[in-house]
């Protein structure tokens, strides 16, 4: 046969279209989409289905390192697993390198970590904590070439923070490298005030944590690394932004011409920081299953971030997927939690929750037209991180990572169905309407109608590469 696999009767979208369309798929790859494919070793009927590109999650944390006596829900396994079938292809988690650490050994060791684990494809960014004189001279650059072609650096965190001088000196090294750049934009020194304040009167509880972090503290942080990426040239992603302060810094950069990228997430969309009030909880705790950075705000965030999708302002939508288990000592509930919100982990899963509830609250409710879901879904976050022409659309020559949808039918989310490591989720009880039934990784299935069907290690992890002509001299 002329296809190993062909997806007949499906409505492809794209980026750019939506048409009816067949697809065949030879070694992986899409070889044709044609309005009619015969010859086909299989036959995937995708009649009344839309075929989409998988998702591709360009912000996941897994099995990254969280502080004493903390553990991340999720290892590369599990966390593939749950992406798959939430509609997803390819994710992007995190290196992170320790303080005091070379980013070439935090690479290789994490690399191990993935080797033989992945259900599907992983490309993995940096996380730069430390940049000595070797890192930002030779590890860095080194690494660009080898395919790390991304980094992000945080303005908060006791044990990742770095300071403006530092941030100067990374945004050079991606100016140079033509690398990309993500920003965590939360101010480190405003958060502590705050935080200490609190804590002295005695607003320990998890929603003490929105209290420290309100949108000023994001405003000034995403002001500031935009003013440093004008000063060195280079263009920078605010990730997870959460409202309109920061919006309207990354409206106002834009406007003076500035190449300011702009992330996302699920939660900026349909959580608010009352969730992490936790009410009806007994033990005033449950909050903390809601407590992320920045922290999801109230309906007028909700309704700005939207108005930010339909106007472009945003590139990507990305889970940040970041799980913790909620009832475990290791997790949410840990020994210090009670003492303080600040010992609660940053973070939320959501890698499997994403799509569909972008799906639903976006493309069903009306309020994004398929077209723009793809782009924020697969196609910008291919572009933006060096994974196109080879992932993120439907085309020949592209990887067959393909999700196909039932637009109609109705789910509740509830963590029974779930694939993740984490032991909830905070769209606990959410209806969606739209659901990936089948996600398919370079031609194989690897997930249906929840159930799992690769073997782990068929995923690869991807090197990048840097366009040429995004690195520039001094
Ligand atoms: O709370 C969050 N988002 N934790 C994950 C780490 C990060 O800053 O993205
Ligand atoms: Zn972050
Ligand atoms: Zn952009
Ligand atoms: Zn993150």
């Amino acid at each position: 046969p002329e296809f190993d696999l062909a997806i007949r009767g499906g409505t492809v979208v794209t980026a750019g279209d939506t048409v009816q369309a067949d697809i065949g798929i030879r070694d992986g790859r899409i070889v044709a989409v044609a309005d009619r494919v015969e010859g086909a070793a299989r036959e995937i009927d995708a009649g009344g289905l839309l075929v989409l590109p998988g998702g591709i999650d360009s912000h996941v944390h897994i099995a990254q390192p969280s502080g004493p006596g903390i553990v991340m829900a999720d290892d590369f396994a599990s966390a593939t697993r749950a992406a798959a079938a939430g509609g997803n292809t390819c994710v992007m988690p995190f290196a992170l390198q320790p303080r005091g650490e070379s980013l070439r050994a935090t690479v290789d060791a994490y690399r191990a970590k993935a080797d033989g684990q992945c259900l599907i494809d992983a490309a993995i960014h940096l996380i730069v904590s430390d940049p000595t004189d070797s890192v930002l001279g030779q590890e860095l650059p080194a690494l660009v070439a080898d395919g790390y072609t991304s980094f992000k650096v945080f303005m908060t965190y006791d044990d990742l923070v770095l300071n403006d001088r530092e941030l100067l000196e990374v945004f050079a090294v991606a100016r140079r490298e033509g690398a990309r750049v993500m920003v965590h934009a939360e101010g480190y020194d405003t958060i502590r005030f705050l935080s200490e304040k609190l804590e002295r009167a005695g607003e320990t509880r998890p929603y003490g944590h929105a209290l420290s972090r309100p949108q000023t503290v994001e405003r000034e942080a995403a002001h500031r690394a935009i003013s440093h990426a004008e000063l060195i040239d280079v263009p920078i992603v605010i990730v997870h932004v959460s409202g309109n302060e920061a919006m309207e810094q990354i409206a106002w950069a834009r406007a003076r011409g500035l190449k300011i990228h702009a992330e996302t997430c699920p939660q900026y969309l349909t959580l608010t920081a009352e969730d992490m009030k936790g009410i009806g909880d007994p033990d005033d705790m449950a909050g903390a299953k809601y407590v992320c950075s920045p922290p999801p705000r109230d309906a007028a965030s909700q309704a700005a971030v939207w108005s930010g999708i339909q106007r472009g302002v945003f590139d990507v939508v990305s889970s940040d997927h970041c799980p913790f288990r909620y009832d475990d000592p290791q997790g949410k509930l840990n020994p210090r939690a009670r003492t303080s919100f600040r010992w609660i982990p940053n973070g939320i899963p959501g890698i499997e929750t994403r799509l569909p509830v972008l799906f639903s609250e976006g493309v069903s409710k009306g309020r994004i037209s398929l077209n723009t879901f793809v782009s924020l879904t697969a196609t910008n976050h291919a572009k933006l991180y060096g994974l196109y022409p080879r992932k993120g659309s439907i085309a020949p020559g592209f990887d067959a990572d393909l999700a196909l949808w039932d637009p109609n039918r109705r789910e509740t989310i509830r963590q029974e169905i779930l694939h993740h490591g984490s032991d909830y989720t905070p769209w606990e009880g959410f209806a969606v309407t739209g659901w990936p039934v089948m996600t398919i990784s370079r031609g194989e299935i690897v997930a249906e109608e929840g159930r799992i069907l690769g073997e782990p290690g068929r995923g690869r992890i991807v090197d990048r590469t840097v366009n040429p002509t995004e690195r520039r001299a001094d």
